[in-house]
């Protein structure tokens, strides 16, 4: 690899002697969120323009320097922050945010892949429209982070995944070349989707600049309702309820096990959590929007919590009178995350297996880990509409969560990845790959879908540069 500075002082001339960073404290970029790995970075360049990007990737390409892409750096898998050897250069979007063109007709924005996602739902919201990807970070994370992971979130039951919202892309190749995909067309089978490649390739392919995404109506009123159920078995039957009587109108349907609540009540104490006196295992957050009138959705809202009472799938419910009351609900299932960081770091999954297979899955691996592991406590919720739990292991009370995370990762994810392949699920529903679970997809992927994807990586990065050994390995990288 060639000496680093010639490569300073060329992206210095691109995006300004300001914006490329080399000293201080750098940890924002550096550290992943949850903590778990510090990497240090040759340098932390911020362009200003998909032509600055395009710059400094041909100067890296020249270099043969790796980058790493980064956005809001919220995500869950270590993908976002560069490695520990100090000559990977950190591409950080957030400069661009401009919301470059919103058509009402077509119901598309076209945004700089740095924006905020909150901000982007706020441009929207105000011209009347609605983007419906909602996660707990859209207060920081962009929309080229959840183009790059393919977030998924809580409103996938209706709207899908970042990838159902993308109707085109503007990428900065491997080499450095611009590809301009952003048409905002609904209907395009000219030959191989490259926009459906590069998203969720967790920037191991090139640099999402900029992208085209779908708008909806406003809804005319969503209402929001917490109830208990008395198992997973009832949780699932009332999905099917909710989905049977609420149709498109079911925009949400949250699962959240009694420890992960009692770790919100524990570390967030102002957030008043119904049910928390009972003994009920699980609680659900769901939300009906209608496109008629407040009454209308009310009247269908309550109807089926009667219809799941009768059933005994709901033992328990109360629907928010306001959007205040509608939000404190949401609140409760969004701050399960950072509880649980707060309580101490923690074995993560996000897993999917066929909703119907759920229940059994659960009672099955919770049985295992119980024996294996005797004390350790399950914070098990997620986004059950969708097939998808982050059935996540802590360390058994008092117990050093370090330690623990050190010495029985290994034996806690073989035991849940094990039960996963048994089910025919997926190691990763919505956060990806990264590096942290890099060696899983080896294992638990098939050879021929593994090399697939090594060909693609061949193809269109021959010499490795974009992420270097994320998601999967690369004997070209640098
Ligand atoms: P980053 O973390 O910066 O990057 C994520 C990946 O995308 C990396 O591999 C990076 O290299 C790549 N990337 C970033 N920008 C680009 C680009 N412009 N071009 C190409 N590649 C790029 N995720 C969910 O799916 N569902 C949830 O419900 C959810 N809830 C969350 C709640 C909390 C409290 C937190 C902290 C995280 C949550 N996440 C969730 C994870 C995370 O927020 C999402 O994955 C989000 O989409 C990441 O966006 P980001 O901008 O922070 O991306
Ligand atoms: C969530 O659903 O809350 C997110 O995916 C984040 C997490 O699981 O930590
Ligand atoms: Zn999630």
């Amino acid at each position: 690899m060639n000496s680093p500075s010639p490569l300073l002082g060329t992206l210095r001339k691109i995006v300004g002697n300001a914006h490329v960073l080399t000293q201080g404290d750098l940890s924002a970029w550096e550290m992943d969120w949850r903590k778990r790995e510090r990497g240090h970075a040759l340098a932390v360049v911020r362009p200003g323009s998909t032509q600055e990007v395009a710059g400094v990737v041909k100067a890296c390409a020249a270099a043969r320097v790796g980058i790493v892409p980064q956005g809001g750096n919220t995500g869950m898998v270590v993908g976002s922050t560069p490695d520990a050897s100090g000559t990977q250069v950190l591409l950080s979007l957030t400069r661009m945010n401009h919301v470059r063109a919103l058509d009402a007709a077509n119901l598309t924005v076209t945004v700089d892949a740095g924006c905020v996602l909150q901000a982007v739902q706020k441009v929207c919201e105000q011209a009347g429209f609605l983007y419906p990807l909602s996660l707990g970070s859209e207060g920081s994370c962009t929309i080229g982070g959840n183009l790059g992971s393919n977030a998924g979130g809580t409103q996938v039951v209706r709207y899908g995944n970042t990838r159902e919202l993308c109707l085109g892309l503007e990428v900065v190749t491997a080499q450095g070349e611009i590809w301009d995909g952003l048409t905002g067309l609904r209907k395009d089978n000219t030959g191989y989707d490259l926009r459906h490649l590069m998203i969720g390739s967790e920037g191991t392919l090139g640099v999402i600049t900029a992208a085209t995404m779908k708008l909806y109506p406003l809804p005319v009123a969503q209402l929001t309702a917490f109830a208990a159920v008395p198992s997973l078995e009832a949780a699932v039957q009332l999905l099917g309820l909710a989905q049977q009587h609420l149709s498109s109108g079911l925009t949400g349907f949250e699962v959240m096990g009694q420890f992960a609540l009692s770790l919100v009540s524990k570390h967030f104490p102002q957030l008043r959590i119904p049910f928390q006196d009972t003994d009920v295992p699980y609680c659900v957050v769901l939300e009906n929007s209608d496109q008629e009138s407040e009454s209308h959705a009310r009247e269908r809202f309550e109807h089926l919590l009667e219809m799941a009472m009768e059933a005994g799938c709901v033992s328990d419910a109360v629907v928010a009178e306001n959007f205040g009351q509608a939000h404190q609900l949401w609140h409760i299932r969004e701050s399960i995350p950072l509880a649980q960081a707060q309580e101490g770091i923690n074995i993560k999954h996000d897993i999917s297996i066929a909703v119907s297979r759920i229940p059994a899955f659960v009672h099955e691996t919770d049985a295992l880990l119980a024996a294996a592991y005797p004390g350790a406590r399950l914070v098990n919720y997620g986004h059950l509409g969708d097939g998808n739990l982050h059935y996540n292991v802590q360390a058994p009370e008092g117990a050093d969560g370090e330690a623990f995370l050190r010495d029985q990762e290994k034996g806690v994810n073989t035991i849940v990845f094990g039960q996963v392949d048994a089910y025919r699920g997926s190691i990763s529903a919505e956060h990806g790959i990264g590096s942290l679970k890099r060696d899983k997809l080896e294992q638990h992927k098939s050879p021929v879908a593994l090399e697939m994807m090594r060909a693609i990586k061949r193809a269109l990065d021959p010499q490795g540069i974009m992420n270097p050994g994320r998601m999967i390995r690369d004997n070209a990288a640098p």
